[in-house]
């Protein structure tokens, strides 16, 4: 274990449903922050799985370099494992076999894991909180918090006229909530049921106990996964790399580069915006990372969305950059609009932090 024990307090302050504070004791766990992640030197890119990824990478989006996060979670499989494991899933016998299955695969099918949010931003708690009060057995029960409340807490959204030079502004807890694990090759997630009918099965597959946390987990992620798009939005959670560049490819095209900003500077500090630029003036797809035992990621795309370059300066004087994504109003934003009293005619804004990509259309 190369870690050592870590007491980490992990905010996850989404909106609607979802629960704000969470205290997660983490000793012994292989939970892996970003920072450790990306120090690994011994990042397996080599075995077939991450091959396959890297190839189709190169000619999908021959111009865009792999962001960190994703190359170092590729999946360790290669093709004799891939095959061993599908022909348990065929026989149905991988529940047998689920532990060294996700030790092999480097996934986290511990059910013993904090609850999480189905991300860290406030998107999707959006989607779920209109399915909330359902009697589904994908819509947990959970204390919903009023969303203003989450809001101030957050400060993950903010709105447009904060762009201004001189303006001051709180930066929300940038630190990653959601923990890192490997994606599947593709080959091997399609054989996995993904669905609130397949849950059960999902969980026998991995051997996740029915009423833990990880099944509620899985049970939020995959209800926003089956909520239907809102006006103007289009989207899709894909769970593995290659689906990823296929909806990517599909909705903005190739001429692209991603952004994604790991780094927890300014976390919680007050900062003044010293400069603010267009990095892009058409809607980029934005993928936000979900808690699952797999690779999962939700990626959407909303007409009326432009990317900023925000130069920062801390109180310390510190400057450094950050990016936001603005979005014009749409149905499936209202409650981000509501909370921040914002009408129609303006625009709410977000950062970009944690394991968080934004795919953006090169002009
Ligand atoms: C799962 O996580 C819990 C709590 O962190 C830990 O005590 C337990 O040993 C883990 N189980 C496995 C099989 O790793
Ligand atoms: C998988 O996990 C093991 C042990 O935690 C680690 O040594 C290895 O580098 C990981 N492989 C990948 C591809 O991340
Ligand atoms: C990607 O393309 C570059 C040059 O175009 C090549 O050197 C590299 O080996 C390719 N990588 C993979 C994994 O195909
Ligand atoms: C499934 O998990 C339980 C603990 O939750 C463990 O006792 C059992 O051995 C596991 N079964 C297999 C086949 O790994
Ligand atoms: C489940 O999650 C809650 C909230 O994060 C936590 O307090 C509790 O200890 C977790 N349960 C287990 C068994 O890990
Ligand atoms: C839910 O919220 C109410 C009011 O905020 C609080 O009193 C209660 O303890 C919460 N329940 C849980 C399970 O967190
Ligand atoms: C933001 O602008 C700075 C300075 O021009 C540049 O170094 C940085 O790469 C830009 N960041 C993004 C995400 O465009």
């Amino acid at each position: 274990m190369r870690n050592p024990n870590y007491h980490i307090t992990i905010r996850v302050a989404v909106a609607t449903l979802v629960l704000l504070q969470l205290q997660l004791l983490t000793a012994g766990q292989p939970l892996r922050m970003l920072k450790d992640l990306m120090s690994l030197k011994d990042i397996d890119t080599e075995s077939d799985s991450a091959k396959t990824v890297l190839s189709m990478w190169n000619s999908t989006f021959p111009e865009v370099i792999i962001p960190p996060l994703l190359l170092g979670r590729l999946s360790p499989l290669h093709e004799k494992d891939v095959e061993r494991f599908s022909s348990m899933i065929a026989r149905g016998s991988l529940s047998q076999k689920s532990v060294e299955f996700c030790e092999t695969s480097n996934l986290s099918c511990n059910s013993s894991i904090g609850r999480f949010s189905p991300s860290g931003t406030v998107f999707v708690a959006a989607v779920l909180s209109t399915s909330s009060t359902d009697v589904n057995p994908c819509t947990p029960k959970s204390n919903i918090t009023s969303q203003s409340e989450l809001f101030e807490r957050d400060n993950v959204f903010f709105p447009e006229e904060t762009l201004g030079n001189g303006r001051q502004v709180m930066l929300p807890d940038l630190h990653d909530p959601v923990p890192m694990k490997a994606f599947l090759p593709r080959s091997l997630a399609v054989k996995f049921p993904f669905s609130c009918e397949g849950l059960e099965d999902l969980d026998n597959m991995l051997n996740i106990s029915k009423h833990s946390n990880m099944s509620y987990n899985m049970a939020m992620v995959i209800k926003a996964c089956e909520t239907p798009s809102g006006e103007g939005q289009i989207k899709r959670c894909i769970t593995s790399v290659e689906d990823m560049l296929e909806m990517v490819a599909s909705t903005i095209g190739s001429h692209v580069e991603v952004l994604s900003e790991p780094s927890i500077q300014g976390s919680q500090e007050l900062v003044t915006v010293i400069e603010v630029k267009v990095t892009s003036s058409t809607s980029p797809l934005s993928c936000h990372s979900f808690v699952f035992p797999f690779g999962v990621y939700y990626c959407h795309y909303l007409k009326g969305s432009e990317v900023f370059n925000l130069t920062l300066k801390s109180e310390q004087g510190t400057v450094f950059e950050r990016s936001a994504v603005c979005h014009a109003w749409s149905p499936s934003l209202k409650q981000e609009f509501t909370a921040l009293h914002l009408s129609s005619q303006n625009k709410a804004c977000h950062w970009l932090y944690g394991s968080n990509l934004l795919w953006v259309p090169k002009s």
